[in-house]
């Protein structure tokens, strides 16, 4: 039985108790640390940067991965090599120049993402998929945790799965925004393999056990 890649999105977690927070999901069932990054223009918030992240990565050995919700990410691509990130995911809406963000990208020696607003249609990515390693599927608006679910999303996956499959791809889906123990599973049957939460984690009364229910959850 195959299980999905769980990813705890840090931006939940207590920035007082950063390295006790790391800790708990290195000792978890979790696959990836998601790391996101705003720069309070792409989105209206402003949540850490490479201070933070290096601070984040002297306590982790599972793969970071990062999500750049900031304009022109190209700038800092080697930036966030050098900080060792494993994926690293920028925005569709973001790169005027996605195909060669994404062999920047896979020249620096990371994983290539691509996220999607919760506005753009998966097709957009037809022409590019061969480059990219995970779709980040926005399933809020970025910007901020804690925000409910869109349904529609549940469509997108669908098409992107058909897209993937068709094209002979193995490309992650990766959904990120309102993932919770109760949507989780229709999320994967959906068609999707990796799943971000950040609340759903944090706010819970037992973090390591609510990682542990995702993980465990099954794959079509
Ligand atoms: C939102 C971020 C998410 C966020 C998810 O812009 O990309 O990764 O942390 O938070 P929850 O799981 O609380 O919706
Ligand atoms: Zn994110």
């Amino acid at each position: 039985m195959k299980h999905p890649i769980i990813a705890p999105s840090l931006l939940a977690a207590d920035f007082g108790n950063l390295e006790r927070d790391v800790k708990m999901v290195e000792a978890s069932e979790a696959h990836w640390h998601h790391i996101d990054v705003m720069d309070g223009l792409f989105v209206p918030n402003i949540s850490y940067g490479m201070p933070v992240i290096q601070a984040i990565a002297k306590h982790a050995t599972k793969p970071l991965d990062v999500h750049l919700m900031i304009v022109d990410p190209d700038r800092y691509i080697d930036t966030f090599a050098g900080l060792g990130a494993h994926n690293l995911t920028v925005h569709y809406e973001a790169c005027t120049h996605l195909h060669r963000s994404l062999q920047h990208i896979h020249s620096a020696g990371m994983k290539t993402g691509v996220a999607l607003n919760p506005h753009t249609p998966v097709e957009v990515l037809s022409e590019v998929l061969e480059e990219i390693d995970l779709v980040c599927l926005m399933s809020v608006n970025p910007g901020f945790g804690g925000q409910r679910f869109i349904p529609r999303t549940y469509e997108k996956i669908k098409a992107l799965r058909a897209l993937i499959n068709d094209r002979g791809c193995n490309t992650h889906i990766e959904i990120d925004g309102g993932v919770t123990l109760e949507n989780a599973a229709s999320l994967l049957e959906a068609g999707a393999d990796v799943l971000v939460a950040g609340s759903t984690v944090f706010r819970s009364e037992n973090p390591t056990g609510t990682i542990s229910r995702l993980a465990s959850l099954s794959l079509p």
